[in-house]
């Protein structure tokens, strides 16, 4: 299959050219024409078998022996001083639940990699379940190739909470015992799943005008890659997804001065990466900031309250009224 030629974007300080590829083309068919080591960041979202529009519904275990064949091309293109991160969320089946995460982590084991971090991405929106709890957060598996593996903290800080707190005793009594960059952002990361959605809750109507939404059934927030972006790898470094959808990884990148290249096989999708891409060239593409913090309702909207058709006594009763004939 041909692909979609390459943009060039202007890297902001030195010139350089910083390259965004897009490749219209089956995974398996490409990734063996790529050079070994090439990668510092290999990072993905694959297809869930969850019958999108962009996939046929298999048996869990043929879905995990195609997709190993693309593991191993993916370990084989990252440098040893690189990641791995998968981002998935769960496999249903007959309304029975199977966390992907939990599934791939023995394929990549078996191929050598080590677990760094298993990321909780927790968001505030999505469906309502009824026979079990709602789905409110997917996984990142961050896996590195060796020991020796690049990893920049201070690009991903976030501000403390409490900046002004002091050692209350030992030898650093009354110094400062945070950092001034800020805290580690720790292993569970709440990064709002789709900006539009968001809005929809809040401005109700936005979400066939918001800038960032596509006909993807399946968008990562380019937010969330950014800070594995940051983190993972360094400036000019090379970053891969083989899955790459409407591009979101490849926005990430370009936002922060590192080449990528995106894999899809879907031609629709390839197109509207394209058109993402040169409108964050032009610097006409709308992001989050990876630093914005979530939206708070204020007790004022009108959507945070009670609404007066619900019986508001209800919430006011003691717990054992509220529970009938338990209480
Ligand atoms: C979960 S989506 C990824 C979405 C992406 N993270 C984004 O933000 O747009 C998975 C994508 O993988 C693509 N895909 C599935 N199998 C593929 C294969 N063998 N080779 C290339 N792309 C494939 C699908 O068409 C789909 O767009």
């Amino acid at each position: 299959m041909s692909g979609v030629q390459p943009l060039p974007f202007e890297h902001r300080e030195n010139n350089s050219l910083i390259s965004a590829e897009m490749i219209c083309a089956d995974a398996m068919e490409y990734l063996p024409k790529l050079e070994s080591n090439r990668f510092d960041l290999v990072i993905t979202s694959p297809p869930y078998n969850i019958g999108k529009e962009y996939e046929k519904k298999k048996s869990i275990e043929k879905y995990l022996a195609e997709i190993e064949q693309i593991i191993v091309e993916c370990v084989r293109l990252v440098s040893d001083q690189g990641s791995i991160c998968w981002q998935v969320g769960n496999y249903v089946d007959k309304g029975e639940v199977y966390p992907l995460d939990i599934f791939y982590y023995p394929l990549f084991k078996r191929y050598g990699l080590q677990l760094r971090n298993r990321i909780i991405w927790s968001f505030g929106h999505g469906l309502h379940a009824s026979n079990r709890f709602s789905g409110r957060y997917e996984t990142i598996l961050w896996f590195t190739k060796s020991e020796n593996y690049i990893f920049n903290l201070d690009e991903v800080r976030i501000p403390a909470k409490y900046p002004g707190k002091r050692h209350f005793k030992g030898p650093k009594k009354g110094q400062l015992s945070g950092n001034p960059k800020g805290k580690n952002p720790s292993d569970v990361w709440e990064i709002v799943a789709e900006d539009w959605e968001r809005e929809i809750w809040e401005i109700p109507n936005v979400k066939s005008n918001h800038p960032e939404k596509t006909n993807h059934p399946c968008q990562y927030p380019v937010e969330l890659i950014e800070r594995c972006v940051l983190a993972l790898t360094n400036e000019c470094s090379h970053v891969l997804d083989p899955f790459a959808g409407v591009g979101s990884t490849l926005l990430a990148c370009l936002k922060n001065n590192r080449h990528s290249i995106g894999v899809e096989k879907e031609v629709t999708y390839v197109k509207m990466a394209q058109s993402r891409i040169d409108k964050m060239r032009l610097g006409t593409l709308k992001t989050r900031p990876v630093t914005k913090p979530i939206h708070q309702p204020s007790a004022n909207d009108k959507v945070a309250r009670l609404p007066e058709e619900w019986n508001s006594s209800l919430y006011d009763a003691p717990l054992n009224e509220r529970n009938g004939k338990c209480g």
